[in-house]
């Protein structure tokens, strides 16, 4: 990928898509194609087709999906399963009648076993049970992985699939019942601050340990694995690092001023102790994550002010 490409971004107005776009503008990109759901519906198979027929664009980076947390996706589980089967066969399938040549592939973490040795390296793929509550949309995303291979394998063409851990950072999600850990702490103890209340409710008991990337570090990643015209296997991106969720509940109570006490609530599951990414593919490749988590949080608070404030 060049600066003289056409390039898409599929789901560019998401949390993932708008990071993609501000890195590709901020890198000299003058091309860059981010339809809007109302000029484009990714799930219709057709009006993809015809969309990509059109534009041509050189380079198609696929992070449109439905996503949500546990309980979005453990209540809407036939929705999360086929609208994201829609969305990648459309977009995978489209780009490949279309003479698309790259394309990547965002998958989620969520694709490996529940049970997974950690870190986790690309290679636990299939190798176990999934975490039952977000199943249907990882098996979703391990047919979209699995449809890139089939489309190198068989086509030639260089369709890669990266592994982001989770995600944060300007344009995030703070509804509660959907939003996913960190925004929800953002929101959580930015309004116990405001309300002067002095508790900030944690779910479980705070020991379980997670990974968490700021989101324009990881589209800085894959702007330079594009750039690298890397055409390996499935590939994990994140920092490297976990933190507990006590330590990151501390981390955003430092972040927002709020001089309160962590109140557990351990009547809620805490989920696996640990999740954490080998990256070491990743860092041999000459990549590595830039934002600290304490800068990351700022950044994301101020745009939850911005926006919320
Ligand atoms: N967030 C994370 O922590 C995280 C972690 C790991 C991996 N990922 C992966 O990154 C990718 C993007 O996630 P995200 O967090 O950026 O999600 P997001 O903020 O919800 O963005 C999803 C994007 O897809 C678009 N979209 C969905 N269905 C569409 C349709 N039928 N037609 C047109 N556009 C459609 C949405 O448009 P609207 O705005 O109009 O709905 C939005 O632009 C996903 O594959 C996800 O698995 C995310």
């Amino acid at each position: 990928m060049n600066k003289q490409h056409r390039v898409m971004v599929a789901g560019g107005t998401g949390l993932v898509g708008s990071a993609l776009v501000r890195r590709l503008h901020a890198g000299g990109y003058a091309n860059v194609l981010a339809p809007t759901r109302q000029t484009l519906d990714v799930a219709d198979a057709a009006a993809v087709r015809a969309y990509l027929q059109q534009h041509q664009p050189d380079v198609l980076f696929i992070a449109a999906a439905k996503v949500g947390g546990i309980q979005a996706n453990n209540t809407h589980r036939a929705d999360f399963l086929l609208d994201n089967l829609r969305i990648q066969t459309s977009l995978i399938g489209g780009a490949h009648e279309a003479g698309i040549q790259r394309l990547m592939f965002l998958g989620s973490s969520c694709i490996y076993p529940r049970m997974a040795v950690q870190p986790i390296t690309e290679d636990a793929l299939l190798t176990g049970p999934l975490e039952p509550t977000n199943e249907p949309y990882a098996v979703a995303k391990i047919a979209g992985i699995k449809l890139c291979e089939a489309m190198a394998h068989q086509h030639g063409r260089a369709y890669v699939s990266v592994m982001p851990t989770n995600l944060y950072g300007p344009g995030d999600h703070y509804d509660l019942a959907t939003s996913h850990v960190l925004p929800a702490l953002i929101r959580k103890v930015h309004e116990a601050k405001q309300r002067g209340e002095a508790a900030v409710p944690v779910w479980g008991t705070g020991t379980p340990r997670r990974e968490f990337l700021f989101v324009d570090d990881l589209a800085d990643a894959c702007v330079y694995l594009m750039e690298q015209a890397y055409a390996g296997p499935l590939l994990n991106i994140g920092t490297g690092e976990d933190i507990s969720i006590c330590e990151l509940t501390e981390l955003v109570m430092s972040v927002v001023g709020h001089t309160g006490h962590l109140q557990f609530d351990t009547s809620q599951p805490d989920g696996t102790p640990r999740k954490l990414l080998d990256v070491s593919r990743l860092t041999a490749l000459g990549w590595q994550a830039r934002t600290s988590m304490r800068e990351g949080i700022a950044l994301a608070y101020a745009d939850y002010l911005a926006r919320f404030g």
